[in-house]
């Protein structure tokens, strides 16, 4: 997961420049944060990870997100 806390392979300006066109609402973001969320529970990571990685992906919202 490397966009999500390893070395950086992308900065914040490539992740909302290739998220742009792709219009994604805060309510998809929502439903991609539940089904990750839901997916690597599934996988059996530790609860304290699965917060953890959601909150990483929380920090990249305002950058995905189109307003
Ligand atoms: C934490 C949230 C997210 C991160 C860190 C992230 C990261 C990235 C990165 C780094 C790329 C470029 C990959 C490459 O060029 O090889 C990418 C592309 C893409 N992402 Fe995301 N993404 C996130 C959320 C989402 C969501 C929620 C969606 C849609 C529901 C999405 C849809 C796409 C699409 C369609 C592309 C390809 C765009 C294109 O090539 O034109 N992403 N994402």
């Amino acid at each position: 997961m490397r966009c999500l806390g390893g070395p950086p392979s992308f900065s914040d300006d490539q992740i909302r420049d290739v998220h742009r066109d792709v219009k994604i609402s805060e309510d998809g973001f929502d439903q991609f944060i539940e089904l990750f969320e839901e997916a690597l529970q599934e996988a059996e990571l530790e609860a304290a990870d699965v917060a953890a990685v959601v909150q990483l992906c929380e920090t990249k919202r305002p950058l995905v997100v189109v307003r």
